[in-house]
């Protein structure tokens, strides 16, 4: 399985590659970590008034942290280098006591890609909620005895980016608070992709984090930054999580130029992840279209800028090198030379992934690339011998 780290590749560029001397359209669906820094983006970040952040002297930095706050409706926010530092923070800040246990999904990303060894780690549903009895069970399990770790910190993903981006539903969040105010537990949101959640759901950031006591985001995900996440929470939380940050080497200097270019992220989100989101739901419907035996897709589970794919008769690793590689032949027949970058996400399943350097043009070019593979693969099965099509399941 792949995470978002991986090397390489821009998207939307014309390259020279596979097909000899012929340049080629790349779009990369890997993650919406690719990104590029905007015309309006890099204008910020050369612009941005700043200082020393470790005095508190950034205005820029001071003045990204409000709006955060203000729009999570948190007392207060922390600029950090990157998401997983401000998860870290969080952990850090509410589990001190030693034997103090976090409970997550075990496909959270805090868990697998971010050392969350600390953790025990529950079976998370494919909406990437965790079973409430479940969760109450495993709670129970140690509470208030002296021979187990203390459960101190329940942590949830959202969205859910192993689940392909699932939104957490604000009945669960509610009833997630609910369970751990009556064990005396705190909530953190691995919010990195909270403003995807904003948008598909048509909700205030607030109306999401008023279930948390701290919540992360990321600026350089979908909201298409360079770098920078914030960690939100009460006043005497973010006081605490400034030491933690120093401890673990976080504190910047002239920070401002990365504030600068987060707000630009921050304050254009809904029209990008709108689209983002769009341009996914475009690639699903498409895919189902293609009523292919070889891939198919859940259009219900497609609720904001992930789409996963199920594949048949390949595995996931060879669906994505045809993707990737360009030929005479698909030029012949298609009159395109794109390559479609992929990550293989699991034994059975590609992840693709909308970001602002993905357009709509881009998505039908990736889309036409598929169904020209997924004949191209068929044919090579061997007609009719093939498996069955089951198209949105
Ligand atoms: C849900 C989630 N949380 C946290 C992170 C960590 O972000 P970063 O690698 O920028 O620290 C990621 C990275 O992809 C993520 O997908």
């Amino acid at each position: 399985m792949a995470g978002d780290g991986g090397a390489g590749g821009g998207t939307g560029s014309l390259r020279g590659g596979a097909a000899p001397g012929r340049p080629q359209h790349v779009v990369d669906l890997r993650s919406d970590t690719v990104t590029q820094p905007g015309a309006a983006m890099r204008g910020a970040m050369a612009r941005a008034a700043v200082g020393d952040d470790d005095y508190g002297e950034d205005p820029t930095v001071n003045e990204l942290q409000q709006l955060a706050a203000r729009t999570l409706g948190m007392e207060d926010a922390l600029f950090v280098p990157t998401a997983t530092m401000a998860n870290l923070i969080a952990v850090m800040c509410h589990c001190q006591r030693r034997g103090a246990q976090l409970l997550l999904g075990a496909q959270a990303h805090l868990h697998i890609y971010e050392h969350g060894g600390a953790a025990q780690a529950l079976p998370d549903l494919p909406d990437g909620m965790l079973d409430l009895e479940q969760l109450e069970l495993a709670i129970r399990e140690t509470h208030g005895s002296r021979y187990h770790p203390r459960p101190e910190l329940i942590c949830l993903e959202n969205t859910h980016s192993s689940a392909g981006g699932r939104a957490l539903p604000l009945t669960y969040l509610q009833q997630v608070r609910l369970l751990a105010e009556r064990y005396g537990l705190r909530v953190h949101m691995d919010g990195a992709r909270l403003m995807n959640a904003v948008v598909s759901q048509a909700v205030e950031p607030a109306r999401i984090a008023q279930h948390c006591d701290s919540v992360s985001l990321c600026f350089s995900k979908g909201l298409g930054a360079p770098a920078g996440a914030v960690l939100a929470g009460r006043r005497a939380f973010v006081a605490e999580a400034w030491r933690v940050r120093k401890l673990l080497g976080g504190g910047m200097r002239q920070a401002g130029v990365l504030a600068a270019a987060a707000r630009v992220g921050l304050e254009q989100a809904e029209e990008t992840l709108r689209r983002d989101h769009d341009n996914a739901r475009r690639f699903a419907q498409g895919i189902k279209e293609l009523n292919s035996p070889l891939c198919s897709v859940s259009l219900a589970a497609v609720e904001t800028n992930m789409v996963m794919v199920e594949v048949k008769g390949l595995s996931p690793a060879e669906l994505c090198a045809h993707l990737q590689a360009v030929s005479e032949e698909e030029l012949a027949e298609t009159g395109h030379a794109v390559s479609v970058l992929l990550f293989p996400w699991s034994e059975r399943t590609v992840r693709a992934v909308w970001h602002c350097d993905v357009s709509a043009r881009d998505t039908e070019l990736a889309l036409n690339k598929l169904g020209f593979v997924a004949r191209k693969c068929q044919e090579k099965l061997g007609q009719g011998n093939s498996p069955h099509s089951t198209g949105e399941h």
